[in-house]
């Protein structure tokens, strides 16, 4: 998609569709201003075409909600579309990304192939923050997830132009909106790697995407297989590689800005299992084939070292993703089989099923090795956390409250929705092993946090962060804004906790 930001004024811009952003207002009593659906532009002729379809009491503003108008007159756009943020009070920048996203999904079925979003008034929102988002929120948009229909139409929208207008930092819109296309691109580029299903996107083939990406944007990148586990001693993440036919794959992405020699170095984690059938603790048949997507939280973290390479933060950063198959097989591990991890600890299997935690553990501990100084990871890791908080929340987990409070800081730029659980030592007692050091599972209760203290155990005292967001990385029912389908959850967040060291 191509994309540029316009000055001109908003009746000479050409264009198939222009969208304009509209609120629900609520003025205070005696405020003056009217209630009801109000455009987020000062511009006149906008307001006069607009003016009909707002009076007609059909449309609301609500949240998403479009109405189109035909060939309005005064404009040299040949339609209009309004999109609702919603009530006034409630409106955020996030508001705007999704607005965004719903403006191209509308001119998507319809073959319209070029657009431009007028840039929302600065009164409400402010003008950088807004045309990130709208930049993120387009990008996101056009995706779709029809990647081996044969009957696949090319429906992307060409171009997406922001209608800025006088009165904005030029330059700071022009950048914010320049950093919004980097960002979406970089959420997309997850999205298409978790889109793959397990036949076309081995580890080994993740690996080669994540190197011609890493070519592309300068980062360094190694791949290792097998070899390497075992020099490593990777007794964790081989025990789940070793029941499948595919080769497993340790990426490591580096981002070494020059001149910065001290600080910190961030240490990126993913779970990369390309398919998860369960291992010898079988899966069910029924929504087996959704475990392609058991490779989001490594997709995550190459996309947001994308995106870092592309943004160039002055900190150092390394990414690691564990990618393996979870299959079972006569080579497979077995429940009761004891593995020794990287860092010397013993585990003992009790389902193979929970076997993200076992990749993690040696790719948490080969973070530290590499001099990561400060942890997050990112993994599909338990069915739990959606019994905790829905397909609607990630869950998010730390050591150490200094970190997590940059996290929560991040989620105010990203607009993504993590709620923090508890970490504990009578959570940590319920994977006690009797023949060694910890087991992979402990019960029913507390799936997620379990899964988490097993983690801790390989983070120790390292400042970390973990997300599980196995509740939130397939998108289960379309929105106006996005498709069904890989969510690219996670990037935008990441990116941003990394931007704040
Ligand atoms: N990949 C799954 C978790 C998952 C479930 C992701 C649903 C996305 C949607 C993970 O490897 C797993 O199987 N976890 C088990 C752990 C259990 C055996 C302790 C689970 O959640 O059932
Ligand atoms: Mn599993
Ligand atoms: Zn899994």
């Amino acid at each position: 998609m191509r994309t540029e930001v316009s000055f001109a004024p908003l009746p000479e811009i050409a264009t198939e569709l222009l969208a304009v952003l509209a609120v629900d207002m609520q003025p205070e009593k005696g405020a003056g201003a009217k209630p009801g659906p109000t455009l987020l532009t000062d511009d006149s002729a906008v307001q006069a075409a607009a003016a009909v379809a707002l009076a007609s009491g059909e449309y609301k503003a609500g949240v998403n909600e479009t109405v189109l108008i035909h060939r309005p007159e005064g404009l040299a756009a040949r339609r209009l579309l309004i999109v609702g943020l919603g009530k006034q009070g409630k409106v955020s920048l996030q508001s705007v990304r999704n607005a965004a996203g719903t403006a191209i999904r509308f001119a998507k079925p319809r073959g319209i192939k070029e657009l431009a979003l007028v840039l929302p008034w600065s009164q409400i929102l402010p003008a950088a923050g807004a045309a990130r988002s709208a930049a993120e929120g387009a990008f996101i948009g056009d995706f779709d997830p029809d990647t081996y229909r044969s009957d696949r139409k090319d429906q992307s929208v060409r171009s997406f132009t922001l209608a800025a207008r006088d009165g904005v930092d030029r330059a700071a819109v022009e950048a914010a909106f320049a950093e919004g296309v980097i960002v979406g691109e970089s959420q997309n580029f997850a999205r298409l790697l978790v889109n793959e299903p397990g036949n076309k996107l081995t580890p080994t083939i993740l690996g080669q995407r994540t190197a011609e990406m890493a070519q592309k944007v300068g980062l360094e990148c190694e791949v290792h297989s097998t070899e390497k586990l075992h020099e490593l001693k990777m007794g964790a993440f081989w025990s789940v590689s070793q029941g499948s036919a595919e080769s497993p794959a340790l990426i490591v992405l580096r981002y070494m800005p020059e001149g910065v020699t001290d600080g910190p170095v961030l240490g990126l984690v993913g779970k990369g299992i390309t398919f998860d059938a369960g291992g010898i603790s079988i899966k069910p048949a029924d929504n087996m084939e959704k475990m392609k997507y058991d490779m989001a939280g490594g997709a995550a973290m190459i996309a947001a070292m994308r995106a870092i390479a592309l943004l160039k933060p002055r900190v150092r950063v390394i990414a690691i993703v564990c990618a393996a198959e979870n299959m079972p097989s006569g080579t497979a591990q077995k429940p009761g089989d004891v593995q020794t991890a990287m860092s010397g600890k013993t585990i003992e299997i009790i389902n193979t099923d929970a076997e993200g935690r076992l990749v993690l553990a040696d790719g948490l501990t080969y973070a530290r090795l590499l001099g990561a100084t400060h942890l997050i990871d990112a993994a599909t890791l338990t069915g739990a956390i959606s019994v905790a908080l829905g397909k609607v929340t990630g869950g998010v987990f730390s050591n150490d409250d200094a970190t997590y409070a940059k996290f929560e800081s991040a989620l105010q730029v990203s607009g993504e929705k993590f709620w923090r659980l508890p970490l504990g030592e009578e959570y940590a007692d319920l994977i006690k092993s009797d023949i060694g050091d910890i087991k992979n599972t402990g019960g029913r209760w507390g799936g997620a946090i379990i899964a988490a203290e097993f983690l801790h155990h390989f983070a120790e005292d390292t400042p970390w962060i973990h997300l599980d967001i196995a509740g939130i990385a397939w998108v289960e029912d379309a929105r106006p804004f996005i498709a069904k389908g890989p969510s690219g959850v996670a990037v935008r967040s990441i990116l941003e906790w990394v931007r704040s060291y």
